[in-house]
């Protein structure tokens, strides 16, 4: 096989490690509360749009840039456009351990479901939302969670591509898959489930207004992890030969699938507990899920409730992953470090940056109520305003603004022929090419502008 540098085995292997990366907490746990709160099926259709229209080509951008340089996001941006571009890469690096140390607190949370459901009397307590309250601002079972997620991660990086993100990838995507489908089956045969679905997928166009197309652009691009290199990355381990718009293709069908059935499986949830959708937010699965569970009974709703917080933190693993990656490998390829002291170092630097994120639930006042954009918010809140809300986006623009002009098109065809000579002049590249230079630069542009002035002076621009 024609590799330069050890990578997946596989195109199984990188499909299922990128898709890995892109089906996380994002699909399952922020996807249904934003369409449940944004409308429901307008949402939804929205959502679908923007992954067409910024995701699959900024998809398709990434990974051929990461195929043809074969190096982290530093050394790629460095290869492709030019020494003085590297920066792009080192932002993208520093904001993928940015959003990894908020995203592994909340990854640690829902391990710790796992665990108080399966094991502990969390279903029997009388006030789910009290609970989870109490539980987010609890230091002990925090720290030890979202410490056991990072030493997770950390283990499977440390195991490399295809004996650890691969093998990995490839046990869990599958299992996901088998939950979540198991799960949706019982949901639909609870009272008013049918309200849900109506609401998930009869688009009502009353509720689009300019805020709800920024999340639902937001939401596609985090969703699908682009914007911070993290595909420039597993981009770089792919074998010469592999057709990257069908792998690429396949991760855009899978991760919107996911989500999507993630929607289905807690639309109806909502409706048949009986709180307005409107209602819902970060806390969704944490508040509404586990009074469902209990109405199962206790046996089955400890395994059924414990089974669909493992799925979570499954999904949110292979995220976790991925976004350790990226900076592991900017210092192996760049900076010649070996694998493990980069893990082990990496990991820790992150664990202790993800600390304030940690304590801002109510363990301590003044990371709990940061006042900016004219409303409280949590210090967790603010670093992924920062890193994810407007970071991504910006970093999404410059990327497809350095692909179109400075690498090139061209280039991006030629990479794209290896592994698939049919790319050329096809409909495919077409789309991508057009889309790439004039539609999904002034749409990420849209983004970063409206959110940054929205989270940050409280201004609705658009
Ligand atoms: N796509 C992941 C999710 O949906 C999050 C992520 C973002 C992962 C950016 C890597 C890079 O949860």
């Amino acid at each position: 096989m024609a590799i330069s540098r050890k990578g997946f085995s596989s195109r199984l292997g990188f499909v299922a490690a990128a898709a890995g990366s892109a089906v996380g907490l994002g699909n399952i746990w922020k996807f249904p509360y934003e369409t449940a709160q944004n409308g429901g099926g307008a949402f939804l259709l929205l959502y679908l749009i923007c992954v067409v229209l910024i995701g699959f080509p900024v998809m398709m951008g990434e990974i051929s840039l990461g195929r043809a340089t074969q190096t982290n996001p530093v050394g790629a941006y460095r290869k492709a456009a030019g020494p003085k571009w590297s920066w792009v890469g080192l932002i993208g690096v520093i904001g993928g351990m940015m959003i990894l140390s908020f995203y592994n607190v909340v990854a640690g949370w829902a391990f710790g479901y796992f665990i108080e459901i399966s094991f502990g009397s969390l279903l029997s307590e009388p006030d789910h939302g009290a609970f989870f309250g109490a539980y987010v601002a609890n230091i002990t079972d925090n720290l030890i969670f979202s410490m056991v997620f990072m030493v997770l991660t950390a283990v499977v990086v440390l195991r490399g591509i295809q004996g650890g993100i691969e093998s990995a990838s490839k046990l869990l995507m599958p299992l996901l898959f088998l939950i979540l489908i198991g799960l949706i089956i019982y949901a639909l045969t609870l009272p008013n489930a049918m309200a849900g679905i109506s609401y998930y997928l009869l688009p009502d166009f009353s509720k689009i207004q300019l805020s709800t197309i920024n999340s639902a652009m937001g939401q596609a691009f985090f969703s699908l992890s682009l914007g911070m290199g993290a595909l420039i990355t597993y981009g770089s381990y792919i074998p010469k030969d592999d057709n990257v718009t069908a792998s690429a293709s396949i991760v855009t069908l899978a991760d919107t699938a996911v989500a999507f059935l993630a929607g289905l499986l807690m639309l109806p949830l909502v409706f048949s507990s009986g709180e307005p959708p409107e209602a819902s937010g970060p806390g969704l699965v944490f508040t509404i899920l586990p009074g469902i569970f209990h109405a199962m009974g206790p046996l089955v709703g400890r395994i059924v409730g414990g089974a669909f917080f493992l799925l979570l933190s499954v999904a949110a693993l292979t995220s976790t992953i991925s976004l350790l990656e990226v900076p592991v490998s900017y210092l192996v390829d760049d900076r010649k470090v070996g694998r493990k002291p980069a893990v082990i170092g990496i990991a820790s630097i992150i664990f202790i940056i993800g600390l304030p994120s940690m304590l801002s639930f109510g363990a301590v006042d003044w990371l709990s109520d940061i006042t900016y954009g004219g409303a409280s918010h949590s210090f967790l809140d603010l670093i992924n305003d920062v890193f994810s809300e407007v970071g991504l986006p910006l970093g999404g623009l410059i990327m497809s603004l350095l692909i179109v002009h400075r690498w090139g098109t061209n280039r991006m065809r030629e990479e794209l022929t290896n592994g698939n000579p049919a790319y050329p002049g096809s409909r495919v590249e077409r789309f991508v090419r057009f889309t790439l230079t004039y539609i999904s630069p002034v749409l990420l542009g849209f983004i970063f502008i409206s959110n940054l002035m929205e989270k940050f002076f409280g201004i609705s621009v658009f």
